[in-house]
């Protein structure tokens, strides 16, 4: 069974490729603006056998026109290469395809994904805010381990929320890699066959960089003062759980009931679970401890300047493709940058107003407000 599907495959492949035409656009992704036009080739490799006709479509009609809808060809036709007018009506994201009447015709490849956007300059903008958010997420994780070597102790970090850290980095991290392996991105767009490869090289770059970066906070915690900290039942109780999970996960992939795809997809559920969690316990040792000591508050004003640039980022896309509904639809990424903000201002509160002498008060006040001057300039 397991060989049949490919087999299956390659012979279609095969006799298209032999028989037959192949029709193609000159692009296959084209960024076009609202109320603007552009102009593509439509490509014919070969002649054809008998009439045939060309269907040109698109999903919604309201975002995307073309200026020809169909193409007659016949055995007489010399011209193959059609100039094809496109415009745009709002903003979104479309596909545009073609069919033909001759099935013979290889058009797998004659589509072409239009982005349509109300500004170059947005877009521009959040390519930028990407980038800071991206070096503010990767370097807030310094903080914590220069906070440790020049305390030479870990007291007052907590280990469960190190622990949930490096187990979710490292499922992360094997999603990223994961579907940059040849044989699983084949996986991925047989099942999305017009997609693209959702994971960019920078995601895979901050979560190897973050895998790092808490191993050597782990191994601070090895050589540190500690006292009596260590991972908790309750941590521990939760990773096993996860452990299983992905064990029974594993049974399913070598039983082949499921594919190394949705293998990698369950590993990134579980890392959104791990960051819905992972700050509790650092946040109740906190209360305990009425104390923040040892518990940096430069990553979180990192994590914080984080958070709130990949949120600015959603809206400014949001606003540009038209797209609300993956803000407001997609309660995991926009929940989890609200919910992490969320515990970075209860952090701040800790830290400053709640365990904290009066002068902190106003040093806080001040913090803040260079913060948001930073920020606005
Ligand atoms: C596009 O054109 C329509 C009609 O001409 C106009 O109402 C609309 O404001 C324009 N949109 C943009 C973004 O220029
Ligand atoms: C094919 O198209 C040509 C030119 O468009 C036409 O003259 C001919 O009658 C068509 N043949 C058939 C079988 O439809
Ligand atoms: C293509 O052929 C159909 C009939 O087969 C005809 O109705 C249509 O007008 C033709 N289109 C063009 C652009 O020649
Ligand atoms: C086109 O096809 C018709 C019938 O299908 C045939 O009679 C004619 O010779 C062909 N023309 C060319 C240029 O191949
Ligand atoms: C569609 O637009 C292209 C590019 O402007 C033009 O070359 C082509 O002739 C147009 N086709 C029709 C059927 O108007």
């Amino acid at each position: 069974m397991k060989h049949i599907i490919p087999v299956t495959f390659f012979l279609i492949a095969y006799c298209l490729s032999r028989s037959s035409a192949s029709l193609f656009f000159n692009t296959q992704d084209i960024i076009l603006l609202v109320n603007d036009s552009s102009t593509l080739t439509l490509t014919l490799t070969d002649n054809v056998q008998e009439n045939v006709t060309l269907t040109l479509n698109t999903n919604h009609k309201d975002l995307l026109t073309t200026n020809v809808s169909k193409i007659n060809v016949s055995n007489y036709t010399i011209t193959k290469e059609w100039p094809i007018k496109l415009f745009g009506h709002d903003a979104g994201h479309d596909l545009l395809k073609v069919e033909t009447s001759d099935p013979s015709i290889e058009s797998r490849n004659a589509f072409v994904r239009v982005t349509l956007q109300h500004s170059n300059e947005l877009a521009l903008i959040s390519v930028i805010v990407g980038w800071i958010y991206f070096v503010a997420w990767s370097i807030s994780f310094y903080p914590q381990m220069y906070e440790n070597w020049q305390r030479k102790s870990v007291v007052g970090l907590n280990f469960d929320f190190i622990a949930l850290n490096l187990v979710g980095f490292i499922l992360y991290s094997m999603f990223n890699i994961g579907l940059w392996l040849p044989e699983i991105e084949q996986e991925y767009l047989a099942r999305n066959p017009r997609g693209h490869n959702p994971v960019q090289l920078n995601d895979i770059f901050f979560s190897s960089h973050a895998i790092f970066a808490t191993l050597i906070t782990v191994f601070q915690c090895y050589f540190y003062e500690k006292g009596e900290q260590k991972v908790s039942r309750t941590a521990k109780s939760i990773l096993s759980l996860y452990g299983l999970i992905l064990a029974a996960l594993l049974v399913l992939v070598y039983q082949q009931k499921i594919l190394w795809l949705d293998f990698l997809y369950y590993c990134s559920y579980i890392k959104l679970t791990i960051t819905l969690i992972k700050y509790i316990p650092q946040a109740v040792m906190n209360y305990k401890r009425k104390s923040t000591i040892g518990w940096s508050i430069g990553n979180i004003f990192l994590d914080f300047t984080g958070g709130v640039l990949s949120i600015l980022q959603m809206i400014i896309n949001a606003y540009n493709y038209n797209d609300w509904a993956s803000v407001f639809g997609d309660p995991t990424k926009f929940g989890l940058g609200v919910l992490s903000i969320v515990f970075d201002v209860l952090f701040f509160l800790q830290h400053y107003v709640f365990y904290r002498y009066v002068p902190q008060l106003l040093f806080c006040i001040v913090h803040v407000l260079a913060y948001c001057m930073f920020t606005v300039l």
